[in-house]
């Protein structure tokens, strides 16, 4: 490879790198002491189990795994490894200091290595770390969140908003043989290899469901209602009751935001209730993808410029949700709007990996989720990192939890 290629590989990298960990460091800047080794709830690891984890998974991959140095923080390893520790017991941490002590020395070795790295070879390893990153950076932006939640102002209130009947407004897309997948340099294992899929045609809203759209369901008594529920869904609400989302906001200028802090089976019975479904992932992927023919190869739902301020509201730019409507120069070829940030939007399908499927960078990283309990969510949301935001990319939860940055929108067969 020429070697003005490989220099530009590396400065590139170097530099998604810096502005990677500046926003890592920004989500610390106001940390107090609670916020950094206390679980904000029981499903996740404290803040600064988070910040650990960076700089120890760095120091695994960069500088023992390609470099060949020696484990560096060896006392750590176990504290800090996803399958080391129960998350109950990741509250015993060093002081905040430490961990950004830890991440710096980490971080200044792994740019010196970055220096002389042979990169073709390692490039794909590099891109995995860069999201590793952005995605602990996400779950810290949640995290935040969900300790500062306070329902803003009067607004809070229930039932204030008139029973407003949703949106009918779906775009149809034909029947056909799709291709779908990545194999772009930053895809992830599980967006691995390209495949094809046969789709009927079906109908999918323009847009994400709006908290005016799902204040009909509470109005309804959605939340009180067996019939609108799945089996597991049901006894989910049974053993721990609510009635609204997480992060609902009741104040009119909230009204054409999307639902945001929602189960997978709250989602599914709301569909439910519309005489709708959940898409299916490839549906989803169809609409973000597709550009007027069967290859369904658009890395964004425009096009293939890199997203940026005005296409869509992610990065942390703007600092929570915006409305569903605000970017129509996001708007995809298939005519949705907003289908990459604000939330990231739950699928019918649960996670598995395509066919073909090989586990990169190891078993445990996406492989280990293949269980039948995960599903698919796609999209990214107002937190997601540039680096992790792309039509290709999948994320996955169990469909209780309702903590993640998620919304939806909904499908109709043809
Ligand atoms: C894809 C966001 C579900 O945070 O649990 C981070 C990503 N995997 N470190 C997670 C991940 C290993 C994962 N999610
Ligand atoms: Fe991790």
């Amino acid at each position: 490879m020429l070697l003005t290629t490989i220099q530009a590989k590396r400065a590139a990298l170097r530099g998604a790198l810096l502005a990677c960990r500046e926003r890592t460091l920004a989500l610390t800047s106001d940390l107090q002491a609670a916020d950094c080794d206390q679980q904000p709830h029981p499903d996740f690891s404290p803040v600064g189990w988070h910040l650990g984890h960076i700089a120890l998974t760095e120091a695994y991959w960069i500088l023992e795994r390609l470099a060949g140095q020696p484990p560096l923080y060896p006392q750590y390893r176990r504290l800090f490894a996803a399958d080391g520790l129960p998350k109950t017991e990741r509250q015993h941490l060093p002081p905040l200091d430490r961990l950004l002590q830890c991440l710096a020395v980490v971080r200044s070795r792994v740019l010196d290595y970055l220096m002389t790295a042979p990169l073709p070879e390692q490039e794909r390893l590099w891109y995995w770390l860069l999201q590793h990153e952005s995605q602990h950076n996400e779950t810290i932006t949640f995290l935040l969140q969900l300790r500062r939640w306070q329902p803003w102002g009067e607004g809070w209130q229930m039932g204030q908003r008139p029973s407003p009947s949703p949106r009918e407004d779906m775009v149809t897309l034909a029947a056909g043989s799709i291709q779908l997948g990545s194999e772009a340099i930053a895809a992830q294992d599980h967006e691995r290899p390209l495949y094809r899929i046969d789709l009927p045609a079906y109908a999918l809203d323009r847009f994400p469901v709006t908290c005016q759209d799902f204040q009909a369901f509470i109005n309804a008594g959605g939340y009180q209602r067996r019939e609108f529920w799945s089996e597991a869904g049901w006894r989910w609400l049974q053993e721990q009751p609510v009635d609204r989302p997480l992060y609902w906001l009741a104040a009119p200028e909230w009204a054409n935001h999307p639902v945001c802090g929602v189960s997978w089976y709250e989602a599914a019975a709301y569909a439910h209730f519309v005489e709708k479904r959940l898409p299916t992932e490839a549906e989803w992927a169809q609409a973000a993808r597709w550009a007027g023919d069967r290859a369904c190869s658009r890395a964004y739902p425009w096009g293939d410029t890199p997203p940026s301020a005005t296409r869509c509201n992610y990065d942390g730019l703007v600092g929570h949700t915006t409305p569903v409507d605000a970017y129509p120069a996001g708007q995809s070829a298939s005519g949705c709007w907003d289908l990459l940030g604000n939330v990231w939007e739950w699928t019918a399908t649960p996670f598995a990996g395509y066919p073909g499927f090989v586990p990169y960078p190891y078993r445990g990283y996406s492989q280990a989720y293949f269980d039948k309990r995960h599903y698919v969510l796609r999209g990214g949301s107002w937190a997601t990192r540039p680096w992790s935001l792309r039509a290709s990319s999948r994320n996955w939860y169990e469909p209780g939890v309702r903590q993640i940055l998620a919304g939806f929108r909904c499908a109709r067969s043809l």
